[in-house]
């Protein structure tokens, strides 16, 4: 029986939201890994700083702006990775945004911002992505969903967020099950309260703080936390599994 290998030399990535927090974090996991890795956000400062990182650490990224809303600028993203690594074989959806209000006092356009770029943007991502890795051989796709899939987090009035979440677990799931024959694997990583940008803006920051107390680890995840799961389910170690929702929480979602 051979082992298998959590490593991911001749692996070719796409990130979003590779410009911050998690995204940025785990584009230069799977770069220490052996991947090479396509960077994508909508914000080109942020993009430069992870593909930096990433080269100066001896790695391969190149960093490539887009939205992920936009169907065309993600076909163009995936064009530009196959042109400059030869292939796309992995690819880990994290762009996302966030904020609250109470229902009734959320606005469509509030709404609609939100399953935009959080559902919709891992349903575009995914097709584009998809789209390549059926026509090479196959892939993994990762979509970083949330705990918010599973609960609705105490005091943070996100209905949006949350649904957008739910749609994301099942969105991959449906996808896993269409491409399961095909080589092409899709899973779902579901992170607790990590310590990025957008866990930090002050209204979400009160609440997290007191939320710690509801973790039966005591405290936030780190982003290098997220670096693992998304390793072991980019690489051939997790042949197996498809459809999957990897919760990494520090045990939040049990009490
Ligand atoms: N931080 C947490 O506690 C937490 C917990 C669970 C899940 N998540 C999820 O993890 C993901 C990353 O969150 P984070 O905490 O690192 O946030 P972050 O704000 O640090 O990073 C999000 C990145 O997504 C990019 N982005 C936003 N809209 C985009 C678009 N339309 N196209 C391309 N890029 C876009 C932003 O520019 C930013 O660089 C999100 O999907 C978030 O919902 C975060």
């Amino acid at each position: 029986m051979g082992m298998p290998s959590f490593r991911l030399d001749g692996k070719v990535a796409l990130v979003t939201g590779a410009g911050s927090g998690i995204g940025a974090g785990i584009a230069q996991g799977l770069a220490a890994f052996g991947a090479a890795v396509g960077c994508v956000d909508i914000s080109a400062a942020g993009l430069d700083a992870t593909v930096q990182a990433i080269t100066t650490a001896g790695g391969r990224a190149i960093a490539l702006p887009a939205d992920v809303r936009d169907e065309a600028q993600m076909e163009a993203a995936v064009a530009s990775i196959e042109a400059a690594f030869g292939r796309l074989n992995a690819a880990l959806n994290c762009a996302g945004v966030h904020d609250n209000a109470p229902a009734l006092e959320m606005s469509r356009a509030q709404w609609q911002r939100v399953l935009d770029t959080n559902l919709s943007g891992v349903f575009v991502s995914s097709q584009a992505e998809g789209r390549a890795m059926l026509r090479n051989g196959g892939g993994s796709i990762v979509n970083i969903g949330s705990i918010s899939a599973h609960i609705c987090n105490r005091g943070l009035p996100q209905v949006h967020y949350n649904a957008a979440k739910a749609g994301v677990a099942h969105l991959s799931r449906s996808l896993a099950l269409e491409w399961a024959q095909q080589g092409v694997r899709v899973n779902v990583i579901s992170p607790g309260y990590t310590a990025t940008p957008m866990a930090r803006k002050p209204e979400v920051w009160e609440m997290v703080k007191h939320l710690v107390n509801d973790i039966p680890m005591g405290r936030m995840c780190e982003v290098d936390e997220l670096v693992g799961p998304a390793v072991f389910l980019l690489s051939d170690a997790s042949s197996y599994c498809t459809g999957i929702d990897l919760v990494v929480d520090g045990g939040a979602i049990r009490w």
